[in-house]
């Protein structure tokens, strides 16, 4: 049985990480930052097509807990990068029903950027039509560090510590595992992305560079996406 757009399942949470801006500027001769704008812009048509396909929940992963080593030019760039985009489509998202999360650490970044976070995700927090993570200054083992931290903390006792009490530890508490992680540019590596949540989800690579990355790529990764098979460790009879 396929749906209206000839897909057999629509993944609820697809996951991107957004490779590959600085590679695409440099195929111009323009500076990084350059790519990380256009890379930015690009994420709007992609969040809309993925309402069009009944996607409800899309992560995006704007800013590694490793980018921090980059030049301090990049860094700073795209921190008022994220500012302006704030600034620039908070409205519009609003209004168009997206609810606003954020994944990672807030704490180190500047001040009044966290408050406009913040602001972001109080807004948006009763949206429903699609729900959109941004993962920035994200890290999958420093977010299971910090966890471990909390557990011990809260003084759990370690009988009571299972997989259900532990994801409730990390920053996606609360929120479904992702079905689909895309990385766009070609690499073949997480680099350290949902190492929890993504223990079992499809992974998608696709050699475009993320600016790049259009309605027609993200229809072939769901496409791909509905003719898998996902056996989290049965046989097929079981699933
Ligand atoms: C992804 O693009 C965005 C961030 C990591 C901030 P890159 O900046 O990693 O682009 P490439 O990989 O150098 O092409
Ligand atoms: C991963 O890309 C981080 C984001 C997309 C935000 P990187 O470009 O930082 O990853 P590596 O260094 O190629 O593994
Ligand atoms: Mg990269």
């Amino acid at each position: 049985m396929t749906n209206e757009h000839g897909l057999t399942k629509v993944p609820y949470h697809v996951a991107i990480i957004m490779d590959g801006n600085g590679r695409w500027a440099r195929q111009r001769g323009l500076p990084r930052l350059a790519g990380h704008r256009a890379g930015t812009e690009n994420i709007r048509p992609v969040l809309e097509a993925c309402v069009e396909y009944g996607v409800k929940m899309l992560t995006i992963w704007a800013f590694s807990t490793e980018n921090w080593g980059r030049p301090e030019q990049e860094v700073r760039g795209l921190i008022r990068i994220l500012s302006e985009t704030i600034d620039r489509q908070l409205p519009e998202l609003h209004a168009n029903g997206v609810r606003l999360q954020h994944i990672g650490r807030l704490d180190r970044l500047p001040k009044k950027l966290q408050d406009k976070v913040r602001h972001a995700i109080d807004l948006t927090a009763n949206n429903e039509r699609i729900t959109l993570n941004v993962a920035f200054d994200y890290g999958g083992r420093a977010e299971i560090i910090q966890a471990v931290q909390r557990i011990i903390r809260d003084g759990v006792a370690p009988e009571q510590v299972d997989e259900a009490l532990f994801s409730q530890y990390l920053y996606t508490a609360g929120l479904p595992d992702p079905d689909l992680v895309i990385r766009t540019s070609g690499e073949f590596r997480t680099s350290n992305f949902m190492i929890w949540q993504a223990a079992y989800a499809e992974y998608y690579i696709v050699p475009v560079y993320w600016p790049d990355f259009g309605k027609e790529e993200l229809y072939q990764a769901l496409l791909d996406y509905s003719r898998r098979e996902r056996r989290f460790g049965l046989i097929t009879p079981q699933t």
